[in-house]
């Protein structure tokens, strides 16, 4: 996915989020001005979608994204679980920029992939 372009950042409503399927991968968008943040859309607790019961995840102060299904509560920016069955788990956050015609992009990661020896 890598390179990919997932959508201008003007779709994302400003203290809102958005919820898309890019290649049939769910993808969760949180925005909060300028800034963008990434997350796969499968909530920890059962890997539900987010929005599998509703679309108005992000709290009236735009710190917590929560989970329609039974309220787990992560942290907008990080992805950390702060709330409920959110506690101890993490949304796993997609690398994201965004280039200068404002579009999301798929950024590669910096992680290594260990190779066994043979
Ligand atoms: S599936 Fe998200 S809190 Fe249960």
């Amino acid at each position: 996915m890598p390179g990919k372009t997932l959508c201008p950042r003007s779709d994302i409503p400003d203290g809102g989020t958005l919820c898309l399927l890019q290649d049939e991968f769910p993808i969760v968008l949180v925005r909060k001005g300028d800034t963008v943040k990434a997350y796969v859309n499968a909530c920890p607790h059962q890997y539900l979608p987010l929005n599998h019961r509703g679309d108005k995840l992000l709290s009236a102060d735009s710190a917590i994204l929560r989970c329609s299904n039974h309220s787990a509560g992560f942290s907008s920016e990080s992805g950390e679980g702060v709330e409920g069955l959110g506690i101890g788990a993490c949304l796993d956050a997609i690398p994201i920029s965004i280039d200068r015609d404002d579009q999301i992009i798929v950024c590669e990661t910096d992680k290594k992939v260990a190779l066994a020896d043979g």
